[in-house]
């Protein structure tokens, strides 16, 4: 099997959103109604919001291939990107999606990995992300690699207020 990596540019706008919509879908489509889901879609997805993310020069995303298929993504955040203040010290992992037929193959341990090397090029101390409170699948992942809780805070899914979970891990 291969494994590699290649950083988003803009005229990967429309296979970014593809990837995207997909695995959000995948990933909540049981525990939200229809209608929160397709707000949350249109809002979070649009191609005038990611164009606009992919050209903030404090975020980056990255696809993931699996011998040459696209398995899913990553996004990080630092400095002003950072959808929470942490300060200039820290760097967010906003979104980590590895599509369905691909997880449990260490991809996604693959895309923390990414995110821990770009983080440490920059001199940052930790990483941290944020994770809905009833996501047990992707709070057991991150504990498994070193995340701890160290906060939380609500968003909102359509018109349903919720809770993410904060983790963080140290970099040495
Ligand atoms: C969460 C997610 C990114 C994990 O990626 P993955 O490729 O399936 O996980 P990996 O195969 O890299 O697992 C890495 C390690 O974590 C362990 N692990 C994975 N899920 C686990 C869980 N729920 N509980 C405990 N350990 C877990 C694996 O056993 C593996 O351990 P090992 O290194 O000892 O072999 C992936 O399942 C996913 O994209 N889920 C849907 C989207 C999602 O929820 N994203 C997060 C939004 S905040």
């Amino acid at each position: 099997m291969t494994v590699k990596f290649s950083k988003c540019s803009i005229g990967d706008l429309i296979k970014l959103q593809e990837v995207s919509i997909e695995t959000f879908h995948d990933t909540f489509k049981d525990q939200n109604s229809p209608e929160n889901m397709r707000t949350y879609l249109e809002k979070a997805f649009n191609t005038i919001r990611l164009k606009k993310e992919l050209s903030n020069p404090n975020s980056e995303f990255y696809f993931i291939y699996y011998n040459e298929e696209t398995a899913g993504y990553l996004k990080v955040n630092v400095n002003a990107a950072q959808s929470e203040q942490m300060g200039d010290e820290s760097l967010e992992i906003e979104r980590i999606y590895i599509r369905n037929k691909y997880q449990g193959k260490g991809l996604g341990k693959l895309l923390i990995n990414k995110a821990m090397e770009i983080a440490v090029a920059q001199n940052k101390k930790n990483i941290w992300l944020g994770v809905w409170e009833k996501n047990d699948n992707a709070i057991g992942f991150y504990k498994k690699i070193g995340f701890i809780q160290t906060g939380a805070h609500s968003f909102y899914m359509g018109v349903e207020e919720q809770i993410d979970i904060i983790m963080t891990k140290p970099l040495k």
